[in-house]
Parts: C-alpha cells; sequence; structure tokens
C-alpha cells in the first residue's frame, strides 16, 4: 500500500500518528513496543511530531524498546550518527527508560559493532525470531535501505542479523533482510523530488533487489507500507485518487502481480 502526501509536513504528521498507534497495539497486545528508528534526515520531522505533546502522550512511553536498522561509524557527538538525529528530535524529549533504548555502538571496527549488536538484538529476542513491531525505513536515491546499498554482499546475507558495511565512508552497521522480514510492520517514508526516479524504479520497474535493495523488504502480505510525499511519487504510473489530503494506490494492482513487495 502506498500513501502520497501533499508535502513531507503532512507525511511526518501522518508517520507519527501510525507510530502512535502502532505503540498502543503492540501494548495492548505484548506489554510492549519494539521498533527500528530510519536513519537519514527525512524521519527527522516524524520524530519531531512524535516528540510534540498531542503526539507524546498517545505513546505508552514506558513500554517502549527503540533500536535502530543502520548507524554510521561515528562518534554520537557527529551530526551524521542515527542517533544522535533521533536523540535531538524525540528521545531526549519522551519519557522512555533510558536502559530501554539500543543505540547500535560503532566507532572502531564496523565487524566488531555487527557482531556486538547482534548479540544485544538475540539477548533482547532471546534467541526467538527478531520480530519488530515496526521498522521505519528510507530509500536511499541508489535504492538502498538501511545500510543495504546495491551489490554489496549484506543485501545477500540470510543468516546473520546484523552485518558490516566497512566499504562505506563512513563504516556503516546494517539490520539485514533476515529481520527485517520478520517485521510486523515496516514503514517506508519517502519525500523528495530527488526520490521520484529511484520510487518509482523500486515500485514499478523490474524486481531486481540486488540492484535495488529495497527490494528486498518482503515482509509479507499487508505488512509494508509507503508514505510518500507528491514530489517523490511524481514518478509513479497509476495512483488511485484517495482522500482530499493522500491519495491511495494500492499495490495489489502492482504489475508484479500484486503480493505486497
Ligand atoms: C542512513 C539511512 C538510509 C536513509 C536513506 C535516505 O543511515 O542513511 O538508514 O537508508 O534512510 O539514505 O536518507 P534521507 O532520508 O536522508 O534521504
Amino acid at each position: 500500500m502506498i500513501r502520497v502526501f501533499p508535502d513531507v509536513e503532512a507525511l511526518s504528521r501522518a508517520a507519527a500518528a501510525l507510530f502512535a498507534r502502532a505503540a498502543q497495539h503492540a501494548v495492548r497486545r505484548a506489554g510492549r513496543f519494539v521498533v527500528a528508528l530510519s536513519g537519514g534526515q527525512t524521519p527527522r520531522r516524524t520524530y519531531e511530531w512524535l516528540a510534540r505533546p498531542e503526539c507524546r502522550e498517545a505513546v505508552p512511553w514506558e513500554a517502549v524498546h527503540v533500536f535502530w536498522g543502520d548507524e554510521r561509524c561515528v562518534p554520537f557527538e557527529d551530526p551524521r550518527s542515527n542517533a544522535r538525529i533521533a536523540d535531538e528530535a524525540l528521545l531526549r524529549h519522551v519519557p522512555i527508560p533510558p536502559h530501554q533504548i539500543h543505540p547500535i555502538r560503532c566507532e572502531g571496527d564496523p565487524e566488531a559493532a555487527a557482531v556486538r549488536y547482534e548479540a544485544v538484538l538475540r539477548g533482547f529476542f532471546r534467541e526467538a525470531s527478531p520480530r519488530f513491531d515496526l521498522i521505519l525505513l528510507g530509500l536511499g536515491e541508489d535504492g538502498h535501505t538501511a545500510s543495504l546499498f546495491p551489490f554489496h554482499s549484506a543485501v545477500m546475507e540470510r543468516r546473520r542479523w546484523v552485518a558490516a558495511v566497512p566499504e562505506a565512508d563512513p563504516p556503516r552497521v546494517t539490520l539485514t533482510f533476515p529481520v527485517l522480514n520478520q517485521a510486523r510492520r515496516v514503514v517506508f517514508l519517502v519525500a523528495g523530488a530527488r526520490k521520484a526516479e529511484i520510487l518509482r524504479a523500486v515500485l514499478e520497474g523490474p524486481f531486481d533487489p540486488l540492484r535495488w535493495p529495497a527490494q528486498g523488504v518482503r515482509p509479507g502480505p499487508g505488512r509494508i507500507l509507503w508514505l510518500v510525499d507528491a514530489e517523490a511519487a511524481a514518478g509513479l504510473f497509476r495512483i488511485r485518487q484517495g482522500s482530499a489530503d493522500e491519495r491511495h494506490y494500492n499495490q495489489s494492482e502492482d504489475p508484479h502481480g500484486g503480493t505486497s513487495r
């Protein structure tokens, strides 16, 4: 399912509301909400909306556990740090218990950091399947998501839950598809004209997840949602008219045979 919003502000408000609803539902069902945040700049406004009173008070923060989909191997103080971006925009403004925030610590060797974070995940999920209630993801202009880059070995990883990407600059650590595709819900946040071409390729081009890793996010029917703004959606061939501030494009009409990716 794809929802198109007039602009990134409307997209961000909707994403924050979706986060709050997902958190309430998960805590009612299981007593906790386990979420992996996305890096990059697009989700920043969503995090800021979540920190506003009307959203903040709707989230049961005492039962929320925050992880990350990926991280750059830089100090926390570095403006490129995904943990710092989320802390500045959201986490320092909400009453989440500090021990329930699990940043990927990676200031040196990305491989050692990947091993450590996998141990954190295995300890948290008690070796059962790493099933996040919600994973937020972005889309790079080359089709990457998290830090799963085109033609990189991490894209083909099917056993480890966390992989190192030492070739990136700065080096990175990323969750792998075995984790992303276990999620109860994956929500992509994509905004801006720069993303129009890659969004069309990912959603309407040939299926080639090695070339466009975002296509490899296939958690199962009904468990993936694309929240995009009008600029990013401009290249999409078919968008059905929806409500005033969003249009719905039902991916079951998807040329790839009707399954949700
Ligand atoms: C990261 C992200 C990455 C990001 C995309 C889009 O750490 O960079 O995990 O996958 O989501 O590159 O980034 P923007 O939102 O900044 O365009």
